[in-house]
């Protein structure tokens, strides 16, 4: 497979250890996403003070931000244990069972992907998530009996990078909805120090900012190119991430000075040339640049409209002429 530094999405296991190091284990060691912090806060505290579970919390957002991460501190910051499992890992209804019925009081299940839950194990999810029961059948056939189960309170937290996905039943049992955004380029900049110091790597604040601005808003990119630039500082100089030694890695690696790579400027590129400008539809897109639509969605997209070089109209997607202008095309539309 081609390797693709700045898709949000692919990770390896390696990362994932030294993700382990770069998580923050605490709300206030958590850089940015301002709004969700605060609020995240003040539910926290007022959950301790009544001595109850937290409500159930969905979490939605762009792979990469963070989700993650803000489960692993909810659970910490309630002094509570932390099960973690995902929508595609929970295949029969007794698996579900099974997670539930072993938590304890307080307890945080994380459920990763919570859109690519199967229907019907949605439906076993909805009385433990709104009575703290679980109705289950046991024999079969005309002896089969259904009990139901006590459950302890319990707080789950669901992740998904499309919320459009989820069943708005599904949706609705959740207390706290919290959408995490694409960082700053001043709150990556400072993820970026703060993950220097952690993995003992010297870099020049300028650097750093460079950094920042090529990262796509997302922190796991920002972790990742500093992984790699740290590579080019030890043979190019001597260890050190000067600015002079992160613009030759970067481009090195083909992401242009907005971060974008090789597949945002082909999406760009094709709305542009293959179809003259018009709007395109997202499936006649994704076919033409041989993607999934998700990956278009949800990786691409995003950081694309944030920074105003794709718009999304009734009749497609469409090219701005600030992308024009970045890629050097003529805007004659
Ligand atoms: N607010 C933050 N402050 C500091 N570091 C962060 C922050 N958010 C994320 N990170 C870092 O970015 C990396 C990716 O975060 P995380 O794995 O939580 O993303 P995610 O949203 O769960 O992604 P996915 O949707 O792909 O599962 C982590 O290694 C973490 O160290
Ligand atoms: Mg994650």
């Amino acid at each position: 497979m081609k390797e693709n530094i700045l898709s949000p999405d692919t990770f390896d296991v390696e990362e994932e250890m030294s993700e382990l190091s770069l998580r923050p284990k605490k709300l206030s060691e958590y850089i940015g996403q301002k709004k969700v912090k605060e609020n995240m806060k003040v539910y926290i505290e007022a959950a301790k003070k009544r001595g109850e579970a937290l409500d159930h919390v969905l979490l939605y957002g762009p792979p990469g931000l963070g989700k993650t991460t803000l489960s692993n501190i909810i659970a910490n910051e309630m002094g509570a244990n932390l099960k973690v499992t995902s929508g595609p890992a929970i295949e029969k209804p007794g698996d579900l069972a099974a997670l539930l019925t072993n938590l304890s009081e307080n307890d945080v299940l994380f459920i990763d992907e919570i859109h690519r839950m199967s229907k019907n194990i949605e439906e076993i999810l909805y009385p433990a998530l709104e009575d703290f029961c679980l109705d289950i059948i046991i024999g079969k056939g005309p002896t089969a009996k259904s009990i139901r189960l006590d459950l302890p309170k319990f707080t789950l937290v669901g992740a998904t990078t499309r919320v459009g996905a989820l069943s708005t039943p599904l949706r609705d049992r959740f207390g706290i909805v919290s959408k995490l955004e694409l960082y700053s380029e001043k709150d990556l900049t400072t993820i970026i120090e703060r993950s220097s110091e952690i993995l003992n790597i010297k870099i020049e604040k300028e650097a750093a900012k460079e950094l920042a601005k090529r990262s796509r808003g997302t922190p796991r990119i920002a972790n990742r190119l500093l992984k790699r630039i740290r590579d080019y500082a030890l043979v190019l100089g001597d260890g050190t991430i000067t600015l002079d030694v992160a613009k030759k890695a970067l481009n090195n690696l083909e992401i242009d000075e907005l971060g974008l790579d090789e597949t945002d400027r082909k999406i760009l590129e094709t709305i542009i040339y293959k179809y003259g400008g018009k709007a395109v539809g997202v499936e006649t897109l994704a076919a033409t640049l041989n993607e999934e639509v998700e990956t278009i969605e949800d990786v691409y997209e995003p950081y694309l409209m944030q920074i105003g070089f794709l718009a999304r109209t009734p009749r497609g997607r469409v090219a701005t002429a600030t992308a024009y202008e970045h890629l050097g095309i003529e805007y004659t539309l």
